[in-house]
Formats: C-alpha cells, structure tokens, sequence
C-alpha cells in the first residue's frame, strides 16, 4: 500500500501513473483527503483498491457515522483508533457490517510513539484483542507486534504494517521501524510506505526494491 501523502490532485494522479499496476492499493490520508475529498477517491478507485486513513476517534454515535460515509465511498479499508475504547469500536462495527467489501481495522499504537518495544506490544496486543472483540477485521500496527497479535487473536486477523524502511534509511518521526523483508517474514499482511517511495528520485525503482525485498521474506518466511 503506498502510502499518497501528497499535496494534491495533481500530485497524487502523476504518483498513480508513475506506480502503475506494481502497486495494488493507495493509502489516501488525512493530507489528501482533507484537501481533495470523495472526489479524488472516486477517481482513484477506477484503478486501484483504497485504504482511507482518517483514524477516527470520537463518541460511538460519531465514529459509527463516519465509517458508514467511508463505506459509501466505496474504500475497501477504513480505520479508527482502538484507544477510542470498545463501545466505539463495536458501533464502528456495527455501520462497517452493512459494507461487506470493506475492512475495518483498529490503530493500536502508532509506529511513531517513542514508547519501549515491550511496552508497544503488550498494548497493542491488548487493543487488538479488544478489536478482535468488537468485531473489527484487523489493526494496524508495528512489524515487531505482528507475532505477537497473530497469536493472541488468530492469523486471519490482519495487521497492517507503517514504519517501513529499507535497512540503513533515514527513519524520519517513525520509531518503530522494520525492513520489507522481516515485515513479510514476521507476517504482516499489508506494508503500507510512503515517503521511501513517494519521496524517492525514482519512485516506480523504489517500489520495485521494495517489492524485492518483500520476495526474499517470503523466500525465509
Ligand atoms: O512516509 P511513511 O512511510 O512513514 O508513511 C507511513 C504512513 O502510514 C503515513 O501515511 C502515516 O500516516 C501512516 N500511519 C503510520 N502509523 C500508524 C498508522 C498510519 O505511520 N500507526
């Protein structure tokens, strides 16, 4: 998932073209989708499946409204903070039912939260669970708790993973980082990146490094 953290129309239409079909999904967010809105969604969509991640996070009535708009715009994943708390998060459930193509997951704690490894896992690991729970598809989290979650809630619970950088780059404000390779050989299902690519010089030759990288951890996994 590639992560389209760019200023406009523009920019993000000449991104899709510079990717092509290397890529299957597009990461919309908050940069993008508060400038552009559904009508860059709906034009996004004619080619690629959509990931929309606004991060809800507000009362129950609220969050469950906003994910019922989410699955009108016909996105195939949405998302809201488990920190929002089950009630929440079952209500958010309960709007995503009526759009069956469309994931729901949870962010447990984000890959940019400077908290200690151990801690991050047992957290989110607790808030997957609580996820899990409420009826949600999956969480996004860090490489480093992909084990961890897949054992407490069962490999068909999908984890999407942020903070991936290739061994040696620049981390940015991420905090909890991994390569491609120990993202697909931990288990993740979904890498989702943005600036190693839509930040590079070459970024269809980035996605193709990365994509690489990816075979060589299912070559291990
Ligand atoms: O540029 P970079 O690869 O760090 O982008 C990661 C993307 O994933 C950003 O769009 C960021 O908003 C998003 N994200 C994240 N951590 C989370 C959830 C989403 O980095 N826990």
């Amino acid at each position: 998932m590639v992560a389209l953290d760019l200023p406009d129309r523009d920019a993000a239409l000449t991104m899709r073209d510079r990717l092509g079909d290397q890529v299957g999904w597009f990461k919309v967010g908050l940069r993008l989708f508060v400038r552009e809105g559904p009508a860059l969604v709906a034009e996004l969509r004619r080619s690629h499946r959509l990931f929309l991640d606004l991060k809800f996070h507000d009362i129950p009535n609220t969050v469950a409204q906003a994910v019922a708009s989410a699955g009108e715009l016909g996105v195939e994943m949405v998302n809201v903070h488990a920190g929002g708390g089950a009630a929440m998060l079952s209500a958010a459930a309960t709007a995503a039912a009526d759009f069956p193509r469309m994931r729901l997951i949870a962010v447990t704690v984000l890959t940019s939260d400077p908290m200690p490894r151990d801690q991050a896992r047992s957290v989110a690991v607790e808030r997957a669970r609580i996820a899990l729970d409420a009826g949600l598809d999956g969480v996004v989290c860090s490489v480093h708790e992909v084990a961890a979650i897949k054992t407490a809630c069962g490999a068909g619970f999908v984890t999407v993973t942020p903070g991936i950088r290739m061994q040696g780059a620049a981390v940015q404000d991420q905090a909890r980082v991994a390569d491609p390779a120990m993202a697909i050989a931990a288990g993740a299902d979904y890498l989702v990146v943005g600036r190693p690519i839509i930040q590079a010089a070459q970024p269809a030759e980035a996605a193709r490094r990365i994509l690489a990288a990816m075979q060589e951890g299912y070559a291990e996994g």
